[in-house]
């Protein structure tokens, strides 16, 4: 079937505490209780993909190692195939240190670990799990070599390939020329395009994005303010215009923001995977990330589909007239 998502990436332990206000530098502040939570961007999207029903598989590498065994379980008990998921045994898992504000703001500092060590290799290894995918979807916390292997098996055997280039470093234009969908934020987005082009009209970024790097179908999120779907044709005759879609913000009390663009991925996966337009799986995304925001961790905060219609149910509610 193609029915299928497969996520090649990173897989962390999360450690997490909650503070006042976060410590600036040299400073020592007192925190909450730790919490361990399952994380790292790509694992987080592959469950939250997961959680909505889509069928996914996720390429990957955790040490040998307790929170190794812990983060396999937890992908396994979220039912996705962990058979390409290495467990390396002289490297410890991909542990992050968040720490979060009381308005739900994080800072994260992640050591790679095992996620530093998963190579070419071990993507070739797990080529026909890519391959029977209909969408790979990839972020930045392992090897640029990595990512771009992932992305030829994935573009040459027909699936579409979804970037978010988080935690962000300027992407390859081998690697651009091979994704269908790109999902950036402004920051991302400015690095791209430039500044002066980001302060354009909407349009006019997205022609610079398609006559640059041939990318044809863009997210970019703006947090709490939505996001905006740019879509441009083949450059020829009446489908060469762009076009632009803006996504509205769904305002919740955000409790802990970690892992809430994971979430928006994730369920831009499943949306695409399922056979919705970009602009149909990135309202549901919206709807997901936000609902994500109002629980503690990443992992642990995403919805199922039944919760995220609920909290669309919740919102139709409010906005009808009394
Ligand atoms: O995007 C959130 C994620 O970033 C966390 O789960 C943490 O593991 C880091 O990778
Ligand atoms: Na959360």
């Amino acid at each position: 079937t193609t029915d299928t998502v497969c996520v090649v990436g990173s897989i962390n332990a999360d450690l997490s505490v909650v503070t006042e206000h976060l410590p600036q530098p040299g400073q020592t502040v007192r925190g909450g209780g730790l919490v361990v939570g399952s994380g790292g961007k790509s694992a987080n999207q592959a469950v939250a993909a997961s959680r909505l029903g889509a069928s996914v598989s996720m390429v990957g590498a955790v040490g040998h190692d307790e929170h190794g065994g812990i983060l396999r379980d937890a992908l396994e008990r979220d039912g996705i195939d962990i058979t390409r998921v290495r467990s390396f045994s002289d490297v410890a898992t991909g542990t992050a240190l968040i720490t979060i504000d009381r308005e739900g703001e994080n800072t994260i500092v992640v050591s790679p670990g095992a996620n530093g060590v998963l190579g070419e290799r071990d993507v070739e290894l797990a080529q026909e799990t890519i391959a029977r995918a209909a969408v790979l979807g990839l972020a930045f916390e392992v090897d640029d070599r990595v990512v771009l292997t992932a992305a030829r098996i994935a573009h040459s055997s027909g699936g579409r390939v979804v970037l978010n280039p988080s935690p962000y470093r300027t992407p390859h234009p081998d690697l651009l020329a091979m994704v269908d969908l790109l999902v950036v934020n402004e920051l991302e987005l400015a690095d791209m395009v430039g500044a002066d082009v980001t302060a354009k009209p909407w349009e006019d970024i997205c022609r610079a994005l398609f006559e640059r790097f041939g990318i044809r179908s863009t997210v970019v999120t703006a947090g709490a303010r939505g996001a905006v779907v740019l879509s441009h044709g083949d450059g020829t005759g009446p489908d060469a215009q762009a076009h632009v879609v803006p996504i509205a913000a769904i305002t919740v009390d955000a409790v802990d923001t970690t892992g809430c663009g994971d979430a928006f991925l994730g369920a831009v996966l499943a949306g695409l995977a399922d056979g919705r337009t970009v602009v149909d799986a990135a309202h549901k995304a919206a709807a997901v990330a936000a609902y994500a925001a109002t629980r503690r961790g990443a992992q642990s905060s995403y919805p199922t589909d039944a919760e995220v219609q609920a909290l669309l149910g919740s919102l139709d509610h409010d906005a009808a007239p009394a």
